[in-house]
């Protein structure tokens, strides 16, 4: 892919992807690095400094990667998010939240109410709703004001209530239902703060990573997308928002998903 990571600014990007450990996220920072446009790329997850494949792209892009273990559900990682990033003197234009949680250690989606509990909606709601609006609160301070800059958050097409036909996986929809309530609400506000800025939530499409698994039986091959398909889809409809689409929630294909 070629021309701007944003629409409407030429100039060197810095980038803060999240879910950078695996999956969508690392994909994305891949991505990211191999654009001569990116000046450096923030890449924060839980496990980043155990992560082999982020340590392969240090030794290969060396300041231009820089990871941050941090856990997006922890307060205290979040205030020293900013700083953190502050600290290498960068502006954020672009921040791409690719952490999300569909089953772990004791989560798994719900098939029918009698298996849902208190837990898993506070474990789902934790890192898929309260993180994305918490860390665009943490964030705000670099957001440039006299630039174009764009929060990407991804949600989940079944986090759409105007979709869901097929009932189940309780938590998780809701969870992402409130992220999409959550961001649009800040997206109306960022747009009396930052006029330039662009909030939004994306849909990946069914994507082959440990989050989907699982889950793929009845996924057609054409329709289980590989993690770098998606991260470019992603960044092309991501290059191709601006702050008139701000508040909206799009698919890999940039059409627009009801709420
Ligand atoms: N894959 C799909 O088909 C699909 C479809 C629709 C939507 N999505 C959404 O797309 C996003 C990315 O999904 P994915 O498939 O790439 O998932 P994934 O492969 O499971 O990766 C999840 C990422 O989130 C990070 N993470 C988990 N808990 C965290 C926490 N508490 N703090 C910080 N980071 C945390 C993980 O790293 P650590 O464990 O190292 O922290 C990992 O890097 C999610 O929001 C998901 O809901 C995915």
């Amino acid at each position: 892919m070629t021309g701007p990571l944003i629409a409407g600014f030429d100039a060197p990007v810095h980038v803060l992807v999240t879910g950078a450990s695996r999956g969508i996220g690392l994909a994305l920072v891949k991505a990211l690095l191999r654009r001569d446009g990116v000046a450096r790329v923030h890449a924060l997850a839980r496990g980043a400094d155990a992560c082999d494949a982020l340590a392969a792209l240090v030794d290969a892009h060396g300041g231009r990667l820089q990871r941050h273990a941090m856990d997006l559900t922890n307060d205290d990682h979040l205030d020293g998010l900013a700083d953190a990033v502050r600290a290498h003197g960068d502006a954020l234009h672009l921040v791409l939240n690719a952490a999300g949680v569909l089953h772990a250690d004791g989560l798994r989606p719900e098939k029918s109410l009698a298996t849902l509990t208190r837990a898993s909606l506070q474990r789902s709601f934790a890192l898929n709703a309260f993180a994305p609006v918490l860390l665009a609160r943490a964030l705000l301070p670099r957001l440039p004001r006299d630039a174009p800059a764009v929060f990407a958050s991804l949600s989940a097409r079944v986090g759409s209530i105007g979709d869901n036909r097929l009932g189940g996986w309780y938590a998780y929809r809701a969870a992402k239902s409130a992220q999409n309530q959550l961001l649009h609400t800040w997206a109306i506000e960022l747009r009396r703060t930052h006029p330039r800025a662009t909030c939004v939530l994306l849909h990946p499409g069914t994507v082959d990573t440990g989050l989907s698994a699982p889950f793929q039986a009845n996924v057609p091959p054409a329709k289980l997308f590989t993690a770098a398909y998606a991260a470019d889809a992603l960044l092309a409809v991501v290059a191709t928002r601006t702050p008139a689409d701000s508040g909206g929630f799009f698919a890999w294909d940039g059409s627009a998903i009801p709420w």
